[in-house]
Formats: structure tokens, sequence, C-alpha cells
């Protein structure tokens, strides 16, 4: 080494020691010390540094993309890294770590991202479930042990929420969002920011979360993963954006951005999206996160070469290049040919370290690793407790008839199904660090709630046997390996076991790999191999309640015609089979309520309870031709958004309004009563939806505006009031302007987003 480069060095070393002791000081302190400590580090960095920080890539135990990074460790200590993602552990996170920290340049520490979406490693329902629960206090929660496990564990960096308003269930990743409804959409987004983030990022147990995918991922076309999104912008201000705005409001420290192309421009790609509503307009001050390998995806896209593609992407805003090291291999040449400027580069570069200093890492590289704290905090009784409670809440009751449920604790039933002794799929998709061998079956929650059951087990079907479904979720994972037994054996052991018992308990689904990413479907009935098995249990007359595990709404409309009862309970985590069995013997009465319709065909999707009207809207009943209708399908889904029933019954007033006009400013109560008429203490989430039936634009048939979930005793009677302001009136009109309109409204309180109480009031500005 040259005499002249050691002394550099050293004298970098020194200095970025003194930078260290500095931030110590300033952790507690003020932007104006934060910017002057990263002004600071960066009058020391080089632009291959500058542009190392930019670089994410993927290390460790998960392929969540198709690209793996290579030679990471010697680009750590080249200070060519901003960050990693995958690796996870204090061990793991400590070694790579130390690299950034003791043998790179300047010293900047790591970021740590990991995909925690739905728990680290106890595992709460996927999204879809959590979001049934309209909990926002148990959502939160689920966030906020999530943040524990995965700070103990070495990660300072969440890739979620996910706040995409899904519409479409064909396409897999509706799993991962809360549904089709932005105002609900929006609360769960800012709970569970709050729940990752907590008050403060300096907090020990705070990880910063990532908003994604920015934006419109879940309007894809044909519900085909990855594809094309086309809107308005009146659409998206008052239907898909919300979600995304309200987590920023709400703080979020990074934003990731979406694979799709929007009005023409991929996402990566889209100042407009980037910088003119993300930052100018909603005032976001975090950094920008590319999704996996979309800056080189701009190459597909079209937009050009990989070192045009980086330039605009980064001139566009996104500040880091998750895996595709085109900011890396490329944005050097272009500062050399003057097609980007330095501005831009030192301007992604300081926003990560920002969130960097926000974190304290500076302070302490080392806030996450800590193996005593990993070993009490991850997996503790007391989150496996709160797993379950959560599981619980998620569970939607879709029928009852009769009563079926709950079952006696000594009932004589029969256990059937692919996933009903079936570990391997009750943590769903992007479990990523949940074990799959901690979970609990149904089988084993049965057996432990309720010892005194009668249960014969059959498998009856194998989960999948399509071939083409079973070699694409094999080739990712799924492990589906054909029973011994002939498709027609398991069906007529499981016959056999039904006649023998009182109660049929089948248990049936996709497999957890059937969704989340890259899992579009163009069928969404229940696999054929576990149809003919419910039809033959069905034949046998013996009653039979339908368990189901599932990604996505499925259609449904043969089972709602001929199974007397079914349970939706999506995957529901480590917990699923104490959480499912407390609910079928009833010590758990259940409350979900669908955010996503299920439709009753794929053939009416995009199938949504905040439609408009048209102007020749069918109401159902009528033969006239010229109808927005179908000519061989009812309108209607199968069960609406808001739907979900209870081991007992509610039954609703008329709506009392303290007055039927409102006033800039003022406000109006509209009470309602809710009487518990039926045989069980239970819970039940009260939606209040509005319609502006006059606009200066079209407006939906209704939008949800507010609920309240209450629990009420059996034959008690509670009064609910939800107060209405001109907030709640306010749109996005074709000027783009947020304002409420004067007029008549229609009110609307009720179960679901169908069955409800009408009344109606006028809004006089
Ligand atoms: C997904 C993101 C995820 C990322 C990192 C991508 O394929 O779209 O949701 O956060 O991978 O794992």
């Amino acid at each position: 080494m040259k005499k002249s480069t050691s002394l550099f060095l050293l004298a970098a070393v020194f200095s970025t020691n003194t930078l260290f002791a500095q931030q110590k000081k300033a952790a507690s302190g003020t932007d104006q010390k934060m910017n002057t400590f990263i002004t600071n580090l960066m009058s020391k960095m080089t632009l291959d540094e500058k542009i190392g920080q930019l670089n994410l890539p993927a290390v460790g135990f998960d392929v969540t993309g198709p690209i793996l990074s290579e030679g990471v460790d010697e680009k750590i200590e080249k200070g060519l890294v901003g960050g990693v993602f995958n690796t996870f552990t204090p061990q793991a996170v400590r070694k790579l770590q130390e690299l950034a920290v003791t043998k790179s340049r300047l010293k900047i520490p790591l970021l740590f991202g990991y995909d925690v979406v739905h728990g680290h490693k106890t595992i709460f329902p996927i999204p879809l479930g959590l979001s049934a629960s309209w909990d926002l206090g148990l959502i939160e929660k689920s966030a906020r042990i999530a943040a524990r496990e995965a700070s103990a564990d070495g990660l300072n960096w969440t890739f979620s929420p996910m706040v995409d308003i899904a519409r479409d269930p064909r396409w897999g990743r509706i799993a991962e969002g809360s549904g089709e409804d932005p105002y609900l959409g929006s609360l769960i987004a800012a709970a569970m920011v709050k729940g990752y983030q907590t008050n403060s990022l300096s907090n020990k147990d705070a990880i910063m979360a990532s908003v994604k995918h920015f934006a419109l991922y879940g309007a894809a076309e044909g519900g085909r993963d990855y594809n094309t999104t086309d809107m308005s912008l009146i659409r998206m201000y008052n239907e898909y954006l919300p979600p995304y705005k309200a987590a920023v409001d709400a703080g979020a420290e990074t934003v990731m951005v979406s694979f799709n192309d929007i009005n023409g421009v991929p996402a990566t790609a889209n100042k407009w999206l980037l910088t003119d509503l993300l930052r100018k307009q909603w005032g976001f001050k975090g950094f920008v996160v590319s999704d996996y390998t979309g800056v080189s995806e701009l190459v597909p896209h079209g937009l050009g070469d990989l070192q045009t593609v980086s330039a605009l992407s980064l001139a566009a805003g996104t500040d880091m290049d998750m895996v595709s090291e085109g900011f890396l291999n490329t944005l050097k040449k272009s500062l050399q040919e003057k097609k980007i400027s330095m501005a831009v580069i030192d301007l992604a570069c300081r926003r990560i370290l920002e969130s960097k200093y926000k974190l304290g890492l500076f302070a302490d590289p080392y806030k996450y690793v800590d193996e005593e704290k990993a070993k009490t905090e991850i997996l503790s009784q007391k989150n496996r407790a709160d797993a379950k409670r959560i599981a619980e809440a998620s569970m939607v009751l879709l029928k009852n008839n009769n009563q079926l449920l709950p079952l006696k604790k000594n009932a004589k039933i029969a256990l059937i199904g692919p996933l009903a002794d079936n570990k391997r799929d009750m943590i769903g998709n992007w479990s990523a660090a949940g074990d799959w061998k901690l979970a609990i079956s149904v089988m084993e929650g049965l057996k432990n709630v309720a010892p005194n059951m009668d249960i014969t087990y059959a498998k009856g079907a194998n989960l999948v046997d399509d071939p083409a479904i079973l070699k694409q979720i094999n080739a990712n994972g799924a492990d589906i390996v054909a029973d011994e037994k002939t498709p027609e054996k398991l069906i007529s052991d499981a016959v056999s076991a039904a006649k023998k018992a009182d109660i049929a308990v089948v248990v049936l689904g996709e497999s957890a790999i059937m969704g989340g990413e890259a899992t579009s479907r163009t069928n969404l009935d229940l696999l054929p191999n576990q149809k003919e098995l419910l039809k033959a249990l069905a034949a046998t007359g013996k009653p039979i309640v339908l368990v189901l595990m599932n990604s996505r709404p499925l259609t449904l409309t043969w089972e709602d015609e001929n199974i007397p009862a079914i349970l939706e309970t999506w995957f529901s985590g480590t917990e699923s089979g104490n959480a499912i069995a407390d609910v079928l013997v009833g010590n758990y009465n259940p409350a979900g309520k669908l955010t996503a319709t299920f439709p009753r065909n794929v053939g009416q999707i995009p199938l949504y309870y905040n439609h408009k009207n048209t102007g020749r809207p069918y109401d159902g009943l009528s033969n006239e031709k010229f109808k927005s209708r179908y000519i061989d399908s009812s309108n209607d889904p199968l069960y609406p958004f808001g739907y979900g029933l209870s081991y007992t019954a509610f039954s609703y007033s008329p709506i009392k309004l303290n007055k039927a006009t409102l006033a800039a400013g003022q406000t109006i109560q509209a009470t309602i009563e809710v009487k518990n008429t039926g045989n069980f203490d239970g819970e039940e989430v009260v939606q209040l939806y509005l319609q502006d039936i006059y606009g200066s634009v079209t407006r939906p048939v209704k939008e949800l505006k507010g609920f309240q979930k209450i629990f009420i005793k059996k034959g008690e009677t509670k009064t609910v009031t939800f107060t209405l302001t001109e907030e709640m009136l306010k749109f996005y009109n074709s000027d783009l302007k947020f304002a409420a309109e004067k007029g008549d409204f229609n009110l609307y309180i009720g179960a679901n987003s169908r069955d409800n109480q009408a009344s109606r009031f006028t809004f006089t500005k």
C-alpha cells in the first residue's frame, strides 16, 4: 500500500470515528444536527460511495425474485452497498454489519430489510384475513409484535404494509393487502405504520415501514401479476391512492415502487408519481426504494437500455435500487456523460443516510443485534396467545344454516380434507421467516380445545391434483406429493368416515403457495378434485361444515347452495388450528367481515360494492333488456363487502338523525340501536355508508365512511352513534379538488354493504 493511501485511510477512519462520536451526541437532536452530520459525512464520500448507498442487494435466506445478488461481501467492504435484505438473525446481521462498519472506508452502517408482512416468526393471518377483523387495535398489535420480533432478529426495515386496493381476486396478491375499500384500507395502513415504527424510529424496537406497492399495483389488467394499469386521475385519487397517502401521513419512512406501468409510464420511472405527487403534493420526506429488479425491468417495459432506465428511474424519484445494480453499474457513466446531475445522486444518498440516522444506526450500528433479546422476544407464549386471538378475529362465518355451528365439544365428527391435518400451509404466503413446522393444524387444534371430541380423520383428496398447477407450485416449493391412495380411494374412505360420524368437518381450499406474488388464477372455484370430494360427501346427506383456507375470494356458488355451514379462515398463521377449533366449538363467536367481495363467477370480476350506478342501473328483478346487466348471471355478488355472520343474530332499529340538515362546520348525530336477538354473546361490526345522490361527477352507489366493532351480550341492545361531518362527504372532483358538494345524501347503517337501514340528510354548505 502506498504511504499516501494509507495516510488517507487513516485520516478517513479517524474522521469517521469522530463522526460516530458526534452522532452519539446528536442522536436525540434536531433535524439541524442531522443535516450537519450528513453534510459532513457526504463531504467525505466519493462518487462511488454515494452511488453505493443507493444499492440494495438480496443476501441470505430467501429468494423473492428471479435474480440473486452476487459478491455482496466485497461490495460492502468497498462501500458499494446501502443495505441488504433477506438476511436476519442477530448472528447473520452482525456478520454483514461488521463488514460495513469495520472494513468499509467510511464505516457507514447498513440497513437490513425483510418482508415482515404478517408477522416475523410468530405468524398472523394473511393481511386479507387480518383486515377482515375490522379491528384496528388488533391489527396495530400484530404489526407491533412483528416489529418487536424482527428488531430482535437484526432487522430494521420491513417491506410492509402492502396497501394496494384490489378488486380482482384473480390477482394472487389480493392476499397481501386489505381488500377493496379505500377508507378501511387507509385506516389499516396507518395502524400498521404506527405498529412498526412506534412514535420514533429511534426506539429500540421500532423498524421502518415501507408502504407498497406505489402505486395501483392491484389494478393490474386481467388480474395478471405485473400487468399494465391505466386509470383516470379521478379514480386514482378517490379510490386507489388514499391508503398510500394514509401511510405516508402516518409517517412511513420509506415507499416501495410498484412493478406496473401507470398510464404509459412504469411506476419505477414515473416522475409524476414519485416526485410531483408523492413529494410535492403529499410532502413525503423519506426515501423511495424500487421493487425487486424494478429498475432493470424498465428495459423489457421498453424504456431503454440499463443505463438509460437507471438514469430515468433516479431522476423520477427512485432513491434505492433493489437488486438490479443498474444504479451501481451505470450512474457514474451517466453523470460523466451529463445524462444526470450530481444533485440527484446527492439527494437520493442524503435521504438514505437520513433514514439511517433516524434509526440511530450511526450511533449504534448493532442496535438491532441482541442475541438475548431474540431468545426471549421471538415466538414467546405471549406472542402466540396474541396470534391466536388475532386469528380468531379474522375468521368470517359465511353460512350457518340451522345453527349447525358451533359444534358440541363431545361431537362425533369426521375430519376430512387435505388441509385438515396440515401444518405446511397454515402460515400462508409471504410468511418469510415463519416456520410452518411450528404451526398448529386443525386436527391438533381440535384435540387441544375439545379433547372429548370423537374425531375420525380422512384426507379425502390431494391438496392439488391438477398437473399444470402442481407443476407450477411445486417448482416454487409447495412440496405437494400425491397420496399413495388413488383419488377414488381417498374419496371413498372419506365418505365411509362421514357416514359413521354425526357431522363432517371438511377443510378445503388452496395451497398457501397459490396466493401471493405471481399466482394469478383464471378459475376461482375450489380445485376440481376437492370439489368432487365435497360433492361425494354432500351426497351422504350428513351435515357438513366447510372450513375454507384460501388467499383470495373464491367462487363458491355451488357450495353456498349445497353446504349448510361455511367458515372462511384464510391462512391464519402459527396458531391457525387452535383458533379455528375455538371458533368451531364456540369458545369464540366469529365476528369477521369480508373486505373483498366474493363473486358468483369469474365473469363478474371486477366486482366491488362501491361501484357507480350507470345510466341504466339494473334492479335485479325486472327482465328488461336495456339495462346494465348480464344475460347469464346476476349482477350481485355471492357474499358482499362487509358481510359475515355470527353464532348469534343482531337486529337493527331504524336510524335516527338529530337533524336533517348538515351545514359546513357542523355535525349530525346518526343513532341506531343494535339488539343481540340470538343465543350467544357476540361482536358486531356496525357499518356506516354514504351516497352522494347528485354530484358534479358520477359518485359511487355507496361508500364506507365509518364503522364500530361492538360487543353485545345476548338479549341486550346497544346504541351506536356516528357523527356525520362535512369531511366525510368530500371527494376529488374533475379538477382534483377535494371538497364536499351541497345536496342530498343517502345514509346506510347496517351489518354489511347490502343489508342496512337507510335514511337521508341534506348538506347545505
Ligand atoms: C415483491 C415485494 C417484496 C420484494 C422483496 C418483490 O418481488 O413484489 O413485495 O417486498 O420482492 O422481497
